[in-house]
């Protein structure tokens, strides 16, 4: 989602608008306005794309107000309708709010304020922080004692922004994890959760940190502690930026910048899913639908590969049989579905034609559709009849990176969820899985740095290869897989992905010294057979890089050593290399990375 906050000389409402189409990459389902006239509070909001609220705006008179804010939606729960749109005002009309991220104890504080005669006109964890606010007003002396009064007792992750009658030109803004910047112009001050949205008017920004709230009208602005509203200082930074680049967080590409956004996907994935405290997942999205006796996953391109990927989790903890096949074969043959069993078509987009054939003809057959998509309200979402949301956030490059990461935490829980309802899963097990995926953020946004180098300098002396193999036994298989698609993709280099014992039975007859391999060789049970995988290869001259953990002995061209994580969690790590050493490749060899030819992002016609 994106928000912006103005306060300053110029007509608010236009400066916003302008400002959320410079955030549109960041949400586009839903958006809306609010600004104070003739001390009114005054919101527009409108269902779709910005031009749905520019159209509203235009029926509304005249508005004069040099402060205001707004936002653009992009649903992680909650459909994309007008009732959901931001901002959301108290009952009492005191204030509204916009607001990016979860309030995660927002069920009781609703149950509570509900008792105190508040209405909810959403179903927003929004409306719910607006009117807790609202009731703060009525034991604080000022609107900013209130708004902090209330952030103190929000648990989760917000970036949000508050407009009051009270104080027509004034705007706060306070952040806890997740993003908030405040730009300082001259007579002019901005709030937004990523520069684009005030980049025209100024390049001097202020980087608001976690438990922060700030003030700002026309010719000040301060930082407070949401603590205890004491004064931090801060400093002013100049951006260099352009507008793309910064559209892009300073990344060269939107691929890149997804590569690198999976630490906070794996924190977003898992918010509200996993109790830390008791160690336990929730997936209500499952609740109605008793454990399949068979599962089949059905889904296309990188999405397919998640799949594959996560029958090794599904049918080793909780014993559900899977089969994982692709959309587009699924939907020709002659399908044998019991009424026991579940499709889950899993789909970024939730538009990819085969896939929703496929989940049709699943429900022809009377059986129960479960899908995995990232878009809310997509078609995929709509028809299914549970739905689980990715909540990666738009994913604007073509190459799908940070999509699968999201996918795969949804699997991983998909498997402890049936695993604890079928008892087939040990203790042990869920312990592991948890602490590994509750440290995996930390490690991941650590070790990305050091990944990155190292995938450029193995590019550069790989990048003339006509062809590679990708090979892997396993859960490693499938990354196999997607490590050639993602080469093929955006590098146009020849890639094949084969699970490493097969190798031998025909393939290996292509190895020589131009032709090198991807070999993932992690230090787990199955290492010993990879390793003399690896050898016949070498036997026929052939080049290998090959992705390891520390303390691995293996002697090949390229040991390219990453960090171990316990058991299968170990794609995490994995997974970003493979995509980390594509993009180097393909941006080396001047690819059009976010865009690569022949391809489209969502693929709508079979
Ligand atoms: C297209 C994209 C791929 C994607 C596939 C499935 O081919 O280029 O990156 O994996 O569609 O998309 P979906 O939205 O269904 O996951």
């Amino acid at each position: 989602c994106g928000i912006i906050g103005y306060a300053g000389h110029r007509p608010a409402v236009p400066l916003i608008i302008e400002g959320l189409r410079r955030l549109e990459y960041r949400g586009y389902d839903s958006a809306g306005v609010a600004f104070v006239q003739n001390r009114e509070l005054v919101t527009v909001r409108a269902e779709g794309k910005l031009s749905a609220l520019d159209e509203k705006l235009a029926s509304c008179p005249n508005t004069v107000a040099t402060t205001g804010m707004g936002h653009t939606r992009w649903a992680t729960h909650g459909i994309p309708v007008e009732r959901n749109a931001h901002p959301h005002k108290a009952n009492d009309g005191g204030l509204a709010i916009v607001h990016n991220g979860i309030i995660e104890n927002y069920a009781e504080l609703k149950a509570e304020l509900a008792a105190k005669g508040y209405v909810f006109h959403s179903e927003t964890d929004t409306e719910v922080l607006a009117n807790l606010i609202s009731e703060g007003r009525k034991h604080n002396a000022t609107m900013l004692d209130a708004f902090a009064w209330a952030l103190r007792q929000a648990h989760g992750a917000y970036a949000v922004a508050l407009t009051t009658p009270e104080e027509p030109e004034v705007l706060y803004a306070a952040r806890l994890s997740a993003p908030l910047i405040l730009g300082v112009g001259t007579g002019e001050n901005f709030v937004a959760s990523d520069i684009p949205a005030f980049l025209p008017y100024t390049r001097d920004v202020v980087f608001l940190e976690d438990g922060e709230l700030v003030r700002i009208d026309a010719n000040s602005w301060k930082v407070m502690r949401i603590a205890d509203l004491a004064p931090v200082e801060k400093a002013v930074n100049h951006i260099q930026w352009d507008m793309q680049a910064a559209q892009k967080g300073g990344y060269k590409h939107f691929m890149l910048k997804e590569i690198f956004e999976q630490p906070k996907v794996i924190t977003d994935c898992l918010a509200g899913r996993v109790d830390w405290n008791r160690m336990e997942v929730t997936l209500p999205e499952l609740a109605a639908l008793p454990v399949p006796k068979r599962l089949h996953i059905v889904a296309c391109g990188t999405s397919y590969h998640a799949g594959m990927w996560g029958k090794h989790l599904l049918e080793s903890w909780a014993r559900v049989p899977v089969n994982v096949e692709i959309a587009s074969e699924f939907r020709y043959r002659d399908i044998i579905l019991d009424p026991a069993d579940m499709v889950l078509v899993i789909s970024q987009s939730g538009e990819t034609a085969d896939t929703l054939a496929a989940l049709r003809i699943a429900r022809e057959h009377g059986v129960k559709v479960a899908g995995l998509c990232n878009v809310v309200g997509s078609s995929i979402a709509r028809e299914a009849d549970a739905v689980i949301y990715t909540q990666a956030g738009p994913e604007i490059s073509v190459a799908s990176t940070k999509a699968m990461c999201s996918q795969m935490v949804l699997l991983t829980l998909m498997a402890l969820h049936w695993g604890r309802n079928t008892g087939a899963l040990s203790e042990t097990v869920r312990a592991n899985v948890l602490q590994t995926l509750k440290k995996l953020p930390g490690q991941l946004e650590t070790v990305l740095p050091a990944m990155r180098d190292e995938a450029q300098v193995l590019a550069r002396t790989y990048s003339k290869a006509k062809s590679f193999f990708y090979l892997g036994r396993g859960h490693c298989f499938p990354l196999a897989l997607e490590g050639a698609l993602k080469l093929k993709e955006i590098s146009y280099i020849h890639a094949e992905g084969y699970a490493s014992g097969e190798m031998k039975h025909g393939p290996i007859a292509l190895i020589d010294p131009d032709f090198p391999t991807f070999a993932l060789a992690l230090n787990d049970e199955l290492f010993p057979k990879v390793k003399s995988n690896i050898e016949e290869v070498q036997a026929r001259r052939g080049k290998i890089i090959a992705l390891t953990n520390p303390g691995v002995e293996l002697k090949v061209d390229h040991p390219w050593s990453i960090p171990d994580a316990w058991g299968p969690m170990a794609a995490f790590l994995v997974l970003p290399a493979l995509q980390l050493f594509s993009y180097e490749t393909a941006d080396y060899l001047g690819k059009d990375v976010d865009q690569p030819r022949n391809l489209a992002k969502s693929v709508t016609v079979e």
